[in-house]
């Protein structure tokens, strides 16, 4: 990889952020992993699949953020708005997240 491709790193992934009405991140380290961040994880992408919102809707895992005593963790990414962070999250709350951030209810 040439310097000019490792800094074009950032930029890509900045472009790409704002591609999305919405980024779901869910940890992928080892203490999360053990608690059930994978369900998580799959509850998200299943439920975006499903609903056909691949196209707003970024679901995608992140490394750990320290907030390993309170895991699973989703971090939610809102273009112009703070981000969100969820502990303790099951793939029953994970959908009920989702559909907060993207279509703007509880359910
Ligand atoms: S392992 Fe998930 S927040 Fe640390």
């Amino acid at each position: 990889m040439t310097d000019e491709e490792l800094r074009g790193i950032p930029r890509n992934e900045i472009a790409e952020r704002g591609r999305y009405r919405c980024r779901l991140l869910v940890c992928h380290s080892s203490p999360c992993r053990i608690v059930g961040a994978e369900a998580v994880y799959e509850a998200l992408v299943q439920t975006v699949r499903e609903r056909r919102l691949d196209a707003v809707v970024e679901v995608s895992c992140i490394g750990c953020t320290a907030h390993c005593a309170d895991g699973p963790l989703v971090k939610v990414c809102v273009p112009g708005r703070d981000d969100v962070i969820y502990e303790l999250v099951t793939p029953e709350l994970a959908i009920q997240i989702l559909e907060k951030h993207v279509h703007g209810h509880d359910s």
